[in-house]
């Protein structure tokens, strides 16, 4: 048996879905722990392409097992809607091949709405530039103990009587600060008896899914969600996810125990260059035409918003935060393929700050905003790479590039990917 579990190690769009897809060739159970449908994993198989935002990637590949853990947020419109497409494109989605946790907490109405109203609000807030999709109030409800979960979906009783209690305190915000209608109860009982219709059977214990599989003997993948630098607590805050987006969030959100996740692999995704959406400290950034040009080459626009994504050199500071704050045990870096004809390639092997050299990001955004990259330069390389399949079939450039960025991140390489398509892959290791 073997536990892999797969993180971002920048700020999310890493390309996860893909790398997922392919591992998922080995595995017998894909689990998503954390986050919900503010992730976007693009997948491209036989030329078709595929956005999923809550059902797990690893559902392409028929006959595996998917599990929505306990710790993700899941609105279940999204949901149904996913499940309806895939079956509209022939691939199936069945109680037998997914579990929805019963413990994983429901994304309402009234989460979106308020989620909206924040970003909206002007002058004296913060605002996040989050996806719109209600996961920071979904989270919020979690913690303080007013949130509703899939498995309170199948008990009207108690649905009615949390949801009663859930929005006494939102339609005062709604009302009162934001101008907003209030949640109704009837409209939400009514809610309630849709989605438990479509997905009541979907729902179960997902923890006993996975240790039914860690005891068998299978193989298990853990699919993260979002990047390191948006962890809520050791993310670039306030400009962060609300959700544990390093490896440990696996036995958290998934409640696989550490000892198991730690005698497995960890991979941590690395996007050859680096990306941001939304607002925050951002040190490799690239204004102006440079940034345009690695949005248009990479087509960075969120899979889920639409948004342009900020656009940079490659941060190995960033990335070597992640490897010791995950432990991530080899790399896989997306999007080579992207860099072709870009001129010389950059990548920051660490920050000046107050004239020291850090090796690591500061805690500190205040910090990180005063940082200056200090940049090693590579050639770079103008050859189509999407055919190389071991490392040899590459273009020195790019394996200069591979070799400086393996060195910087300190992380050996475990796979490299030179273009969207499964197959468009240089694997470097065997993960089950
Ligand atoms: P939220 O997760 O919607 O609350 O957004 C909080 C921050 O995380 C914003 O900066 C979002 O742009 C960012 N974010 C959330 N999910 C993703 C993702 O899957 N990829 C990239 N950025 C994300």
């Amino acid at each position: 048996m073997t536990c892999v579990a797969v993180v971002g190690s920048q700020w999310g769009d890493e390309g996860k879905g893909k790398v997922v897809d392919l591992l998922s060739e080995g595995a017998d159970l894909v689990v998503r722990f954390q986050g919900g449908n503010n992730a976007g994993h693009t997948l491209v198989v036989g030329g078709e392409s595929y956005a999923l935002h809550l059902v797990p990637s690893g559902i392409l590949h028929p006959g595996k097992a998917a599990a929505i853990g306990n710790g993700v947020v899941v609105d279940p419109d999204v949901l149904i809607g996913e499940i309806e497409a895939l079956a509209a494109r022939g691939v199936e989605v069945s109680p037998r091949t997914l579990t929805v946790s019963s413990a994983a907490h429901v994304i309402m109405p009234y989460h979106r709405a308020l989620d909206a109203a924040r970003e909206a609000a002007g002058p004296g807030r913060v605002v996040i530039g989050t996806t719109g999709r209600g996961i920071g109030p979904a989270y919020e409800d979690k913690a303080s103990r007013q949130g509703l979960r899939m498995g309170d979906l199948l008990l009207p009783e108690r649905f009615a009587s949390r949801a009663r209690s859930a929005i006494l305190e939102k339609n005062a915000l709604f009302a009162n600060l934001y101008g907003l209608p209030e949640a109704r109860l009837e409209e939400l009982e009514a809610l309630r008896g849709r989605w438990a219709e479509k997905l009541g059977p979907y729902i179960g214990d997902a923890r006993a899914v996975l240790r039914e599989a860690l005891l068998a003997g299978k193989n298990v993948l853990f699919e993260g969600a979002q990047g390191t630098q948006l962890d809520i607590d050791h993310g670039t805050y306030p400009f962060v996810t609300s959700s544990t987006t390093l490896s440990g969030g696996a036995c958290g959100g998934a409640g696989v125990p550490p000892g198991e996740l730690g005698r497995g692999k960890i991979l941590g995704l690395v996007k050859a260059y680096t990306t941001r959406v939304g607002e925050g400290p951002f040190p490799t950034e690239l204004a102006g035409g440079q940034g345009d040009r690695l949005r248009e080459a990479g087509r960075e626009y969120g899979t889920t918003t639409g948004r342009p994504r900020r656009c940079g050199h490659l941060d190995a500071v960033a990335v070597r935060t992640a490897v010791a704050l995950s432990g991530i045990s080899s790399l896989a870096v997306t999007k080579l393929d992207v860099l072709r004809g870009l001129g010389a390639l950059r990548i920051a092997g660490a920050y000046r700050l107050d004239g020291a050299e850090l090796a690591y990001m500061p805690q500190d955004i205040s910090d990180l905003a005063r940082c200056e990259p200090v940049y090693r330069e590579f050639g770079g390389f103008t050859e189509d790479i999407s055919r190389a399949r071991r490392l040899s079939d590459l273009p020195s450039g790019a394996r200069g590039y591979l070799d400086g960025l393996e060195e910087l991140c300190g992380a050996p390489l475990g796979l490299v990917s030179v273009g969207p398509e499964r197959g468009e892959t240089v694997m470097l290791e065997s993960f089950f």
